[in-house]
């Protein structure tokens, strides 16, 4: 098709083009009819002078027209094509449209949201959505420059894998050539990518999709995306300035104002002091109407913090190391609720967008905090074998971090939802945009698994 991008039509001015798009508004005034026709590069007005039309909003065409410059006084500042206005000489109709279900040419924030999700491929096309989804494709390629910049390498790890405590409930995924076994989808690529160290790749990211079955909130989703990295030979402060110019780099270049450089850098006793949070926002009243993103990263976290039943658990991330005054501590299993970890976790206006620590690499350290978690030996050796294995074979000093995408992009465009920086998210119940999951298969499915599901509402009796 010899197309014509609607933005392109400035360069066009007193040739006959083809444009294809939807038809964004109709105007009507008695012989002449006014189309504001819609691509993905933006709008442009057409005029109809021929007659009758049989076409509504949202229709898929193809007009062919002249493309006219505007007089002055029909300028249209509005819209980048506001210049100019295509004469229609023909126009075809490729995909007919009913009735939308609801207006897209509002914020859409009034519309009841599972309505919304059953049609987001429709709600998807106002503008304030589409603006996001660029804008989070403009962020992650931004990402991506930088990193490959700083010479990492961009490796995916498997999604069917193992359940292991990483903090939240897995999703699990049934095998069927080993009945009654269980896949687990990843809470996220944590000791993949510590492997990759293992294997000598020393600079690892993944824009990873990452699964956990946790209580839903407005921030929090049973999928979210990170920005996972890792690196070995460095320290610490090393690695935070590395993510840092990540960030810094990344927002200032889609026109962000970050409120402090080098990001403020505050203990989690601090925090907690100063602002009775460690999520706090260092914003005025000023900053916050002007738009101004301030980042601070926090440190110096304890280890370790009494679970519901009392027993000790990690607070971030079992597979870090604590601080290195603390080594000698953890492996003599004292001083417990004072040990500290190496953990470092990045906070913006107010939210926790990214966290990552130094890791240990040595098994004796790895075992040490599952033991203080009250693990049996057998039971380490069941979950963790692998790691403690891997870590016999020349495990470099390591460490990284993952920053959550839907977070980064909430902060970017001020949204108060994850659900509006995600293209087809869930609803706050759980269920899937547009297709209906979860749902019910077929007896054949389930037999091919082993499984066989209980009438709702009853669970497992020893005669089950
Ligand atoms: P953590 O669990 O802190 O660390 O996750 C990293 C970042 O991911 C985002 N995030 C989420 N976003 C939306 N919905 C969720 N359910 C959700 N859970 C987490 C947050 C968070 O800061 N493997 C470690 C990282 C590391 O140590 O390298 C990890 O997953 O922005």
């Amino acid at each position: 098709m010899d197309r014509c991008l609607i933005i392109e039509t400035l360069n066009n001015i007193g040739k006959t083009v083809s444009l294809v798009g939807w038809i964004n508004t109709i105007r009507s005034h008695g012989k002449i009819i006014f189309i504001d026709l819609r691509d993905r590069s933006g709008i442009v007005q057409t005029v109809y002078t021929k007659g009758k039309l049989e076409i509504s909003c949202e229709d898929v065409v193809k007009i062919t027209g002249l493309v006219k410059k505007r007089p002055e006084k029909m300028i249209n500042p509005k819209i980048t094509t506001g210049t100019v206005e295509v004469e229609i000489e023909s126009l075809e109709i490729l995909g007919k449209s009913r009735e939308l279900p609801f207006p897209i040419d509002t914020d859409g924030y009034d519309i009841n949201e599972e309505i919304r999700l059953k049609y987001r491929y429709l709600d998807l096309r106002r503008s304030r959505l589409n603006k996001n989804i660029r804008l989070r494709s403009e962020m992650v390629q931004k990402v991506r420059e930088y990193l490959f910049k700083h010479d990492f390498l961009e490796i995916e790890t498997p999604i069917l894998t193992k359940s292991t405590p990483e903090g939240s409930r897995d999703f699990l995924v049934p095998s069927r050539l080993q009945k009654g076994k269980f896949y687990a989808l990843p809470q996220s690529p944590q000791q993949y990518k510590q492997l990759l160290m293992v294997a000598g790749f020393e600079r690892y990211f993944q824009i990873a999709r990452c699964m956990r079955d946790e209580d839903l909130r407005s921030d929090r989703g049973f999928e979210h995306t990170q920005i996972d990295i890792e690196m070995s030979f460095l320290n610490r402060e090393e690695v935070m300035r590395i993510l840092e110019g990540m960030i810094t780099g990344v927002f200032e270049g889609m026109g962000q104002k970050i409120k402090e450089k080098p990001f403020p850098i505050y203990t989690f006793q601090e925090a907690m002091k100063k602002f009775g949070s460690d999520k706090f926002d260092l914003r005025s009243v000023e900053e916050k109407k002007a738009g101004v993103k301030a980042f601070a990263w926090v440190i110096d976290f304890p280890f370790f913090e009494k679970d519901k039943e009392g027993k000790w658990t990690f607070t971030h991330n079992p597979f870090s190391n604590p601080k290195p005054e603390f080594i000698d501590d953890l492996l003599n299993k004292r001083n417990i609720p004072n040990i500290l970890t190496s953990q470092y976790d990045l906070v913006c206006n107010g939210a926790e967008v990214g966290g990552g620590s130094i890791r240990s690499n040595d098994p004796k350290v790895l075992s040490s905090v599952f033991e203080v978690m009250g693990y049996s030996k057998g039971e380490i050796e069941n979950q963790f074998s692998h790691m403690l294995q891997a870590f016999t074979y020349g495990a470099p000093p390591h460490g990284g971090c993952a920053f959550g995408v839907e977070r980064l992009m909430m902060i970017l465009t001020g949204e108060q939802s994850l659900r509006e920086v995600v293209a087809f998210p869930q609803t706050s119940g759980g269920q899937t945009s547009v297709m209906d999951a979860p749902n019910t298969v077929s007896e054949k499915q389930l037999s091919e698994l082993g499984l066989r599901v209980l009438p709702s509402g009853k669970s497992l009796t020893r005669n089950g």
